[in-house]
């Protein structure tokens, strides 16, 4: 069995800066910081950070006076007022890339677009960047979820940093005609397309392809469908242990690609299974 590893594949600039961060926050009692939910969406790698101290919480109660780290996706303005009025000290770690969602958000709206973003809206990124446009914003899945556009004139349109080119590609072209004004900030981050582009470029020359990541983390989720897209044998699998060695046969040339969200540690243990394998 062939192993390749996608150009693109695993932490991005802001996960890995996110944990740096994290790791430079001085323990007290073993803690170093609460996160407003997961620091990043890898259900292993949180686990390792709770035992270094980065404890995610579902809200700021219970956290007055503590250190509270925002997490790459960001969160929306009025939990930095809360956590300021409970007189918390905040680190922040969002992402550079998702800053500029959120600001380009912010000025469509004070600009008086009606603005729109498309992405997952029970994504955390996504309620932060709605809570930019002051929680005026219309929060599109796809093309399809466009609705009619009558009484608008002018529309802002904003991306999730993790949505393909694709599909906002569809959605800007769906609502040109139907309304005088779009203004379209492309809020797409590059790793994101990076990895994208790599592993469907993998998955057409492999028999098999292993995403790996966590289930809850929107990009390996997309990677993993663009695989299956490209190549018939695809699994997304969170650990090692997932892989079946049912799934290959022996001369087979296997392709591993991980979200944004993956560390390198997971990535090793993949190849090292597909190599014993
Ligand atoms: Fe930031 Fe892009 Fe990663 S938005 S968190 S660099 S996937």
């Amino acid at each position: 069995m062939n192993v390749k590893i996608a150009g693109h594949a695993g932490f991005c600039y802001g996960v890995k800066r996110a944990v740096d961060i994290a790791m430079n926050i001085e323990k007290n009692n073993g803690i170093r910081a609460y996160t407003l939910g997961p620091l990043i969406h890898n259900p292993q790698m949180v686990e390792l950070l709770k035992k270094e101290g980065l404890m995610p919480v579902d809200d700021l109660e219970g956290c007055k006076g503590k250190k509270i780290m925002i997490r790459t996706h960001g969160t929306a303005p009025a939990n930095i007022v809360k956590a300021k009025e409970y007189k918390c000290s905040i680190i922040d770690a969002t992402c550079p890339y998702v800053k500029k969602a959120q600001k380009a958000a912010e000025k469509l709206y004070m600009e008086g677009y009606a603005v729109f973003i498309v992405g997952e809206s029970d994504h955390p990124e996504i309620k932060g960047i709605v809570g930019f446009a002051k929680g005026n914003a219309t929060v599109l899945k796809d093309e399809n979820e466009v609705p009619l556009l009558e009484d608008i004139h002018r529309i802002g349109l904003v991306a999730q940093t993790t949505i393909s080119e694709n599909i906002f590609a569809k959605v800007t072209r769906k609502i040109v005609p139907e309304v005088k004004e779009l203004r379209v900030f492309n809020t797409i981050c590059s790793a994101t397309k990076n990895r994208q582009i790599s592993a469907v470029n993998l998955s057409n020359k492999v028999d098999v392809m292993i995403v790996a990541g966590g289930r809850n983390s929107a990009n390996t989720t997309r990677l993993a469908e663009l695989c299956s897209q490209a190549c018939k044998k695809a699994y997304h699998v969170e650990t090692s242990e997932e892989i079946d060695p049912e799934w290959f046969l022996k001369d087979d040339t296997v392709g591993v690609t991980a979200g944004a969200s993956t560390p390198d540690w997971i990535v090793k243990e993949v190849v090292g299974k597909l190599i014993k394998i």
